[in-house]
């Protein structure tokens, strides 16, 4: 588990906005097909911004992390700026390297979140 950050670690262990929305405004899931594991994404919308967020998953270190992280970036930030985020932005928000196989798993919640916006 040490080649994984601090910070990968810390939300891995203590996920932030972990959970579900009773009544989401929108909802998404998405698996990773080459391991199975699965982000589930709610989210409550207001005015284009995102008001309120919660996720639940299964999976590696690095999908979870990233789900927590990211849950924690969108807070009330508009739909138009979030659909701009890529790979590059992941990449440098979790702050390590990855390879493509690693990748794919902290790209996953990102997906979950573009298939909501
Ligand atoms: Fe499945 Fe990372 S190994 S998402």
């Amino acid at each position: 588990m040490n080649i994984y950050s601090e910070l990968i670690l810390d939300h891995y262990q203590n996920p932030r906005n972990f959970g579900s929305i009773k009544n989401p405004s929108k909802k998404s899931v998405i698996y990773n097909p080459s391991c199975g594991d699965r982000i589930e994404l709610d989210i409550v919308l207001k005015q284009n911004k995102i008001k309120d967020v919660k996720f639940r998953g299964q999976g590696c270190a690095i999908s979870q992390a990233s789900a927590s992280i990211l849950t924690d970036y969108v807070l009330n930030k508009a739909k138009e700026e979030l659909k701009k985020l890529d790979k590059d932005f992941m990449i440098k928000l979790l702050g390590i390297e990855l390879g493509p196989n690693r990748i794919t798993c902290a790209l996953l919640p990102l997906e979950a979140l573009h298939k909501l916006i």
